[in-house]
């Protein structure tokens, strides 16, 4: 049997480790109100703050959203550099707060496409934050997870090349390693909200056996009651990974 990473059954009637975010309906939100899509991302960033500060308090380990996907780069010139000005801002203006809250920031994607000064001031951001382990905040930019499967590929294979020889010894556990959140486990929780029920290219590796939630809520009106409403739904959920229920209970 080759070696899972889904062997083992969390414990899901506590509170989630790990929680991933697809943040979407930001330009909806906005659109609603006869505003610009740009001022539903402003508002979104307000949300983001919400999320860090109640998923701090619940005691969740891992925390990741999805900012900015490989695929935005199609969206108008003039809201791209709108939310890359806003990323920055953010940066600048947040880091300090998480600093005080014991967060670890990370940020994961193919971040040399970003301005030099976006990329140093993620750096930086992370360095301060690197020593906080109250809470693990991931910032998903530039990311796809196709790209991070590939990366994850080539960066094994570059570093143990002996092993294009000999593919058949490449299993789960090799590669987990060069995926861009190998310091994490796996999410429990994937939360989209905005209404849409797709993955979109995010962590499609490690969400193969997250329990999936959607919620019509777009991300600017996403709250503390928002998240304790996907978590209760989260600890009714039966987590098997291919077991059967009576097999479940009589471990239990
Ligand atoms: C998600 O909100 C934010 C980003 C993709 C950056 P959207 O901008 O996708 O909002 P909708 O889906 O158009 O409402
Ligand atoms: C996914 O949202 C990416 C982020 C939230 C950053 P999109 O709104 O871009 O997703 P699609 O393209 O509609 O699936
Ligand atoms: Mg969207």
């Amino acid at each position: 049997m080759p070696i899972s990473s889904t062997r083992r059954i969390p414990d899901h009637t506590s509170t989630p480790a790990h929680i991933a975010i697809i943040m979407d309906g930001n330009g909806r939100w906005a659109t609603q109100r006869l505003l610009p899509r740009t001022a539903g991302h402003a508002r979104g960033v307000q949300a983001v703050r919400r999320a860090v500060e109640a998923c701090g308090r619940k005691g969740v380990r891992f925390l990741t959203l999805f900012a900015f996907s490989s695929e935005n780069w199609r969206r108008p010139q003039q809201e791209v550099s709108l939310l890359m000005r806003l990323f920055v801002q953010t940066l600048e203006k947040e880091v300090d707060k998480l600093v005080d809250q014991g967060v670890r920031l990370r940020v994961v994607g193919q971040l040399d496409a970003f301005e030099p000064r976006l990329q140093a001031l993620i750096h930086a951001a992370e360095a301060r934050t690197a020593h906080n382990s109250a809470l693990t905040l991931t910032i998903a930019a530039n990311y796809g997870g196709r790209w991070d499967i590939l990366q994850a590929m080539h960066r094994m294979l570059a570093a143990h090349p002996e092993i294009a020889g000999q593919p058949d010894v490449i299993d789960e556990v090799r590669l987990d390693p060069y995926l861009s959140m190998a310091y994490a486990p796996e999410p429990d929780l994937f939360i989209r909200t905005g209404g849409e029920q797709r993955i979109s290219n995010f962590l499609v590796w490690q969400l193969a056996y997250t329990e999936l939630y959607f919620t019509d809520c777009f991300w600017p009106d996403f709250d503390a009651r928002e998240l304790d409403r996907a978590i209760a739904w989260y600890q009714g959920r039966e987590r098997r990974f291919g077991r059967t229920s009576a097999q479940l209970n009589d471990q239990g």
